[in-house]
């Protein structure tokens, strides 16, 4: 009987490499894992006969070892293990959105340069396997608009926040207790994480790598009560949202806390699930809904990745049509906020509903700039997509009196 090769490392047994070695062992496929290297070499492991090491290097070192799992929880050494092991020709595996957000072009460069292959798909949408969705099933399509719920920590609070009425603080803790929310929520409800993992879709479906600081995000840590309480009475519900347009040349990207009404699909999608709608020119609309996070559903979408190292190679086919997009924030969006008075200076068109509630559109740019104001005063922000805006601006004027809850 043949030993199979050792010819895998896992980097990382947390949530997601616990996962992976789960499909691994389903599959028959442990006995080519050489090594899992974790960080702390005193910790109880499950199971404990593994081969652990704490020793990263000795394994980048190892010429026999062509395949790295990277799943850690700290991005810069993250980066600097898939750098080395691309550098060094390696197939390379990964999830880790904040990382490859930041270093993408690089990477995908070493990818070409050296003969490697760098797959990803864990790093975007839990189960959902979009990236392979954007490369494949949009092939011979243009995407025009992309825009979904991408964090799955954030989607949690606010749905437990909507249906059971609790605290916004009541359901950040239980997103912890459930595994959703790390310690640290701060890359989750700030918007963050879905600005990391919008940028990966955005470089693949429309070939534009972009810096996070660039781009708008504003989290779900500012909406208050009254935000909560004003949305139930006119029948709204506030999802997260990751959003991307293409107009012609310009590509206007942000993360903001959204209105939605029960006639829009992101009003169903609750708990930790994530959805993608994508919208191209030949489709139309089409909507893609699953688990956005979690030991087994990360997991899968990683042991997919590892299984089709040899056969998978993602395709960057719009990098040249996206060298021609303009990143734009010169765009206008309608905001409502519980202190719209604090930002008035760089809205126009306000409409003051309530003391310091009211909406008024602003330009992008204007908002990112304004970050810190947003953030030291706790200034909720929430963006009106056209409908809702419609009917703000219909419920507001024919009746000739404020909104239900003014
Ligand atoms: N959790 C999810 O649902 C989810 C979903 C999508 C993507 N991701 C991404 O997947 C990655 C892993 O997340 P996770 O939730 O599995 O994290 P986690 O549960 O916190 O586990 C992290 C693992 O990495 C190990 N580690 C940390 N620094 C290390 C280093 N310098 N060298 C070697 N090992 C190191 C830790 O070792 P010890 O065990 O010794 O502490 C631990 O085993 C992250 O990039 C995350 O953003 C997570």
């Amino acid at each position: 009987m043949n030993t199979p090769i050792k010819n895998t490392a896992l980097i990382g047994f947390g949530t997601v490499g616990q996962g992976f070695y789960h499909y691994l062992v389903e599959n028959n496929e442990d006995k080519q894992l050489s090594e899992i290297v974790i960080k702390d070499a005193s910790k109880n492991r499950i199971p404990e006969n593994l081969n652990f090491t704490n020793d990263v290097q000795k394994v980048l070192n190892n010429k026999e070892i062509n395949t790295i799992i990277e799943l850690i929880n700290n991005d810069q050494e993250a980066y600097k293990i898939v750098k080395e092991a691309l550098q060094k020709g390696r197939k390379v595996v990964s999830a880790n959105k904040k990382m490859i957000a930041y270093h993408l072009e690089e990477l995908v460069a070493l990818e070409q340069q050296f003969g490697g292959k760098f797959l990803y798909e864990g790093a975007v949408a839990g189960s959902i396997p979009i990236i392979k969705i954007i490369n494949e099933h949009y092939a011979f399509d243009e995407i025009k608009q992309m825009r979904g719920i991408l964090n799955g920590t954030s989607n949690y609070i606010l749905t437990q926040v909507f249906e059971k009425g609790i605290s916004y603080e009541e359901a950040l803790f239980q997103a912890q207790e459930a595994g959703f929310a790390e310690v640290d929520s701060t890359a989750d409800v700030g918007g963050f994480d879905a600005l990391y993992k919008l940028l990966i879709l955005s470089a693949h479906a429309f070939g534009k790598f972009i810096l996070p600081e660039k781009v708008l995000n504003i989290g779900i840590e500012n909406i208050s009560k009254s935000d909560i309480e004003f949305a139930q009475n006119n029948r709204l519900k506030i999802k997260l949202v990751a959003s991307a347009i293409k107009q012609n040349n310009k590509l206007v990207l942000y993360v903001l806390p959204t209105f939605v009404d029960e006639k829009n699909e992101l009003f169903n999608v609750n708990n930790e699930y994530n959805t993608v709608e994508i919208v191209s020119n030949n489709i139309g609309s089409q909507t893609y809904i699953g688990k956005g996070a979690g030991k087994l559903p990360t997991g899968h979408v990683v042991y997919n990745d590892y299984s089709s190292l040899d056969s998978n190679k993602y395709i960057y086919k719009n990098v040249s049509s996206g060298k021609k997009l303009r990143h734009e924030t010169n765009e206008f969006i309608w905001i409502y906020s519980n202190k719209i008075t604090l930002v008035e200076n760089f809205l126009e068109e306000i409409q003051l509903i309530n003391g310091a509630k009211g909406y008024g559109k602003i330009k992008i740019k204007d908002l990112i700039k304004n970050k810190q104001l947003i953030n030291v005063n706790k200034i909720s922000i929430i963006t009106l997509t056209e409908s809702e805006l419609n009917r703000f601006i219909t419920d507001y004027r024919v009746d000739n009196k404020l909104l239900e809850y003014a």
